[in-house]
């Protein structure tokens, strides 16, 4: 199996473990049930699952061990697109290619989305029977995540990303930005898949953590490249939205070429955090080339 049709297996996998928890339409509350469903299933590149059981591959974690995880970290994920696209925020009418949720639906339904999604994540890593059972180390996944998603991850960006509208931000700034509120997810999934490890050696841990971080960051980069240089069909969310709210992007702050350039470097980086692992990383390894070359 290529890396790619492995990546797709995988975000079949997670579709299924979604699918499993979400709550079915059938039952009450049913439009908001609906709602989560819309926002979560069938789209979506399923990137930061792919992490999380590519990582788990690398250090033979057994697959159940990771459909939690997986699961858990795509839901506070696809929360926080449903938030990010509200009109308070970017006020977006696309996602996935159709409907924000709250245009499908309604801004008060797309909040509870988001509210219900995020504590659906934390329910699994708490009860998901499969996951790993050395309570500090499950409670460790679940600090991961926790910790990614609020005011030092997520959340945080977020709150930084608002504020930065129609203002000059330094390269540093702008980093630091897209550190919190895109890559403490994609790093956390890395992190959570290592956390069902029984045992780590520090080097291995080490290498992973600037693997995360490096690509958590080329992540953003790439998304600010897109959105300046993409499309809007084949994107399947509005291109050149960030110039229209006046946002700071990377290609803004350092040119075209400039975002390239450290994206290069990015990819470079995450590569030789590696180095400490073998050949079970070369899906890792894949990926990191996947995410700074993907159109969409
Ligand atoms: C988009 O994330 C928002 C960012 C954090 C940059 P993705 O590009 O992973 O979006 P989907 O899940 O594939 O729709
Ligand atoms: C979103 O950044 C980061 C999130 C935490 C959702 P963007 O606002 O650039 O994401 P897109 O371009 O709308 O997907
Ligand atoms: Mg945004
Ligand atoms: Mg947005
Ligand atoms: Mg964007």
């Amino acid at each position: 199996m290529t890396d790619e049709q492995k990546l797709a297996a995988c975000a079949a996998r997670v579709e299924q473990v979604l699918e499993r928890w979400l709550p079915q339409a059938a039952a009450a509350p049913g439009r908001l049930h609906e709602a989560m469903r819309y926002a979560v299933l069938g789209g979506g590149k399923r990137v930061r699952p792919g992490l999380v059981y590519f990582t788990g591959e690398a250090l033979g974690v057994p697959m159940e061990r990771l459909d939690g995880p997986a699961a858990a970290v795509e839901l506070i994920h696809a929360y926080s697109l449903v938030h990010d696209d509200l009109p308070a925020m970017d006020d977006d009418d696309l996602r996935r290619g159709r409907p924000t949720c709250h245009r499908a639906y309604d801004e008060a339904t797309a909040i509870l989305v988001g509210d219900a999604l995020q504590v659906l994540a934390f329910e699994i890593l708490a009860a998901d029977p499969a996951m790993i059972a050395e309570p500090p180390l499950r409670l460790e996944t679940i600090r991961l995540l926790a910790r990614a998603s609020g005011t030092a991850g997520m959340a945080g960006g977020q709150a930084v990303d608002l504020e930065a509208a129609g203002h000059e931000l330094s390269v540093a700034q702008l980093e630091q930005m897209h550190r919190l509120k895109t890559g403490a997810l994609i790093h956390a999934s890395v992190m959570m898949a290592a956390a069902g490890a029984e045992t780590l050696a520090p080097a291995t841990r080490d290498a992973l953590d600037r693997y995360g971080h490096a690509i958590g960051l080329a992540f953003q980069v790439q998304d600010d490249i897109l959105d300046v240089e993409g499309e809007t069909e084949v994107l399947g969310k509005r291109a050149q939205a960030d110039a229209a709210l006046q946002k700071p992007n990377y290609p803004a702050v350092a040119g075209l070429e400039g975002a390239k350039a450290r994206l290069r470097e990015l990819h470079d980086e995450a590569i030789a955090a590696l180095a400490p692992l073998g050949p079970s990383a070369d899906p890792l390894r894949w990926l990191s080339g996947w995410l700074t070359e993907r159109r969409h």
